[in-house]
């Protein structure tokens, strides 16, 4: 189902229409975009192929995969290789990693873990965290920004989340998590700054995909409400009055990998439309 407030999020328009487009100068870069078959992910994706990347699109579901493959290949005419595999296991990276040994671009994605209160966390449930949201992605940067720096290009984008700045309760650990890869991923980036590597993360506040569907379900029977309810009293307390889209989510990231953000490392982008109200 699609929530009725999205509608009211612009949309933009494609190159095909709109004639002159920014040229982000990643025609025939390649790109492995994890977890990558639907939402945030997929919006990533699609906007790197319609900059002109060669895609690897990835996810654990072979059919909801490979129709996301078929339908980006068709609508933005780039090669997309379709990698059915988890992330967070040793063996889907290596997948990942076969099918493009040498990537300009690296999106970092994952599931989160789910909503739970943090007594309820048994110390197995916070390594799987750390694991998820922390290790595989450092995994990943380890195994190819060697390379990135050798060839002398590398954009690298980790999907965080806005509980790295404002921790949601019951999603402590998923906050924890990405906290310690931001920490981590500052280091890395700095020594990598002077090879044209760049590595900055992006912060999804209330986005529009299945996953806040499923949260907004759990949350309207929580509250005994209805979802249609409870999700428009969710969009209303956002600023911008709606959630955001995957598409405004991945404009954001291909801008981050094009040519021209080749100055801008270790930054945090929020992407909530005023939720936080941070002024830093
Ligand atoms: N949406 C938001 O508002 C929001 C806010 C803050 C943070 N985030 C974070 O942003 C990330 C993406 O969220 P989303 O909203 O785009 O989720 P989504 O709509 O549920 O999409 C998740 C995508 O990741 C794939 N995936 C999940 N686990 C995977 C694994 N282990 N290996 C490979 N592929 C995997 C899924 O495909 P398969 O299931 O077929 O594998 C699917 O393509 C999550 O970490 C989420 O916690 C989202």
């Amino acid at each position: 189902m699609r929530l009725p407030l999205s509608r009211h999020g612009p949309r933009l328009l494609s190159s095909r229409n709109k004639g002159v487009v920014m040229d982000y100068g990643l025609k025939g870069r390649t790109a492995i975009v994890c977890a990558s078959s639907k939402g945030l992910g997929r919006g990533c994706a699609e906007a790197l192929a319609e900059a002109g990347c060669t895609l690897v699109l990835n996810g654990r579901n072979a059919d909801t995969l490979n129709e996301t493959a078929t339908a980006i290949a068709a609508t933005h005419g780039v090669a997309v290789i379709p990698v059915v595999a988890d992330v967070g296991t040793a063996e889907g990276r290596a997948s990942l990693l076969a099918a493009a040994p040498a990537p300009d671009i690296l999106v970092n994605n994952n599931g989160g873990p789910p909503l739970k209160d943090f007594r309820e966390l048994d110390e197995a449930a916070i390594l799987e965290g750390v694991r998820q949201n922390m290790a595989t992605p450092i995994a990943l940067v380890q195994a190819v920004i060697d390379g990135m720096a050798e060839r002398g290009f590398g954009r690298i984008v980790n999907i965080t989340s806005s509980s790295v700045l404002a921790p949601i309760p019951g999603l402590d650990l998923s906050s924890g998590a990405r906290a310690g890869l931001t920490a981590f991923m500052t280091g890395v980036a700095r020594r990598y700054a002077g090879r044209n590597v760049t590595i900055n993360n992006i912060l999804p506040g209330k986005m529009d995909t299945d996953r806040l569907r499923s949260n907004l379900d759990a949350g309207a029977r929580r509250a005994g409400k209805s979802l249609e309810d409870w999700s428009s009293a969710q969009a209303a307390a956002i600023p911008a009055g709606r959630f955001g889209t995957a598409e405004e989510f991945g404009a954001a990231c291909a801008f981050l990998c094009s040519r021209r953000a080749g100055y801008i490392t270790a930054q945090n982008l929020l992407i909530d439309g005023g939720l936080l109200g941070r002024a830093f």
